[in-house]
């Protein structure tokens, strides 16, 4: 049975993705800052600690891995976006890639593969897209944060580790992220269009986000960056319409949330619902990638359901 640690498994993707990973057959090592905090769900799933500060890691947990799958980072739109917020979202996730590749070379291992996050919040949002894995990194905070995110973790490579990066699109899931966001004020009848309501939202479903780790972690022929979307994004009217009809039939009033609102109740980061994302598929579907979920459609039939 191989092992495959998860840094930040406890968080929304990492929850998922260890069910599933087990479920396919693996045993599941989730790296933790409280390790102790969290109750074993399954026999497959342990926890481990690691120390970013200390910049140490549980070494009898990273000699059992054969896979490593890089999640951890401070949430994004958590919180305010304070200089030391922006601060501890940078380098929760380049210091973590650093231990990471520290551990890599010091602790003797038999990895194989490393697969880590990124956001299509490298992408410009000005440029009308679809946007593709060669663009250039936007030059605002989250364009600079995906890309210090990556270049922390590029030297697994030089220690003869496939590298995957996965710029990871909205995930859509009714345990945590957005989606309960959006579904919130649908259920009292109010379907909120944020801004001009034109800008796309590029999404993923949470069982094909998980998925699309598990074959970035087995498949020897994936390496580099790929854009973890769905071929099919949708303006934010579209998607809020689409749920409001699903979720409430002909019950719901639209109402326009103009900017300066969400520029008074989100600070800096309304950029996050104002900006638009159209982001390309193109190469996970060139790699072979069939997604389960591929319209926003079948994602929200089945959300809905569950
Ligand atoms: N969900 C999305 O829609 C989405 C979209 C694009 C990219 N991503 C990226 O994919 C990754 C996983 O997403 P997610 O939604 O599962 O994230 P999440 O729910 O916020 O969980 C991330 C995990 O990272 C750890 N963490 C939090 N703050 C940290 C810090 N200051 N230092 C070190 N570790 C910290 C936590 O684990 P412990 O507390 O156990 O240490 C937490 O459970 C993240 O890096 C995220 O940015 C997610």
């Amino acid at each position: 049975m191989d092992t495959v640690i998860i840094t930040g498994g406890t968080g929304l993707i990492g929850r998922s993705l260890s069910i599933f990973l087990v479920s396919r057959g693996f045993r599941v090592i989730i790296f933790s800052r409280t390790p102790r905090t969290y109750r074993k769900s399954s026999p497959e799933i342990s926890y481990a600690a690691w120390n970013l500060d200390e910049q140490t890691v549980n070494e009898e947990a990273f000699q059992q891995a054969k896979y490593i799958i890089h999640l951890a980072g401070a949430g994004v739109a958590d919180k305010p976006w304070t200089d030391k917020r922006k601060r501890e979202i940078i380098e929760s996730r380049t210091r973590s890639s650093e231990l990471l590749i520290k551990a890599m070379k010091s602790i003797p291992n038999n990895i194989v593969s490393v697969v880590s996050a990124s956001a299509i919040g490298w992408y410009n949002q000005n440029i009308p897209g679809p946007a593709t894995e060669t663009d250039s990194p936007d030059s605002g905070f989250l364009g600079a944060t995906c890309q210090a995110w990556e270049k922390s973790i590029q030297p697994a490579t030089s220690l003869d580790k496939r590298l995957v990066i996965l710029r990871t699109g909205i995930v859509l899931s009714n345990d945590g992220g957005a989606f309960p966001e959006f579904a919130k004020p649908i259920r009292y009848g109010i379907a909120g269009i944020l801004g001009s309501g034109k800008q796309i939202i590029s999404w993923i479903h949470i069982e094909d986000i998980c998925r699309l780790y598990m074959e970035a972690m087995t498949n020897a022929a994936w390496s580099g960056v790929y854009n973890a979307v769905a071929p099919n994004p949708v303006n934010n009217r579209t998607f809020t319409l689409e749920l409001a009809k699903k979720m409430k039939g002909s019950f719901y009033i639209p109402i326009p949330v103009p900017n300066f609102i969400l520029r008074l109740m989100l600070g800096e980061r309304s950029e996050e619902v104002l900006k638009s994302s159209n982001i390309s598929a193109n190469k996970l579907k060139q790699q072979g990638f069939q997604f389960i979920y591929p319209t926003i459609d079948a994602a929200f039939r089945d959300l809905i359901q569950h």
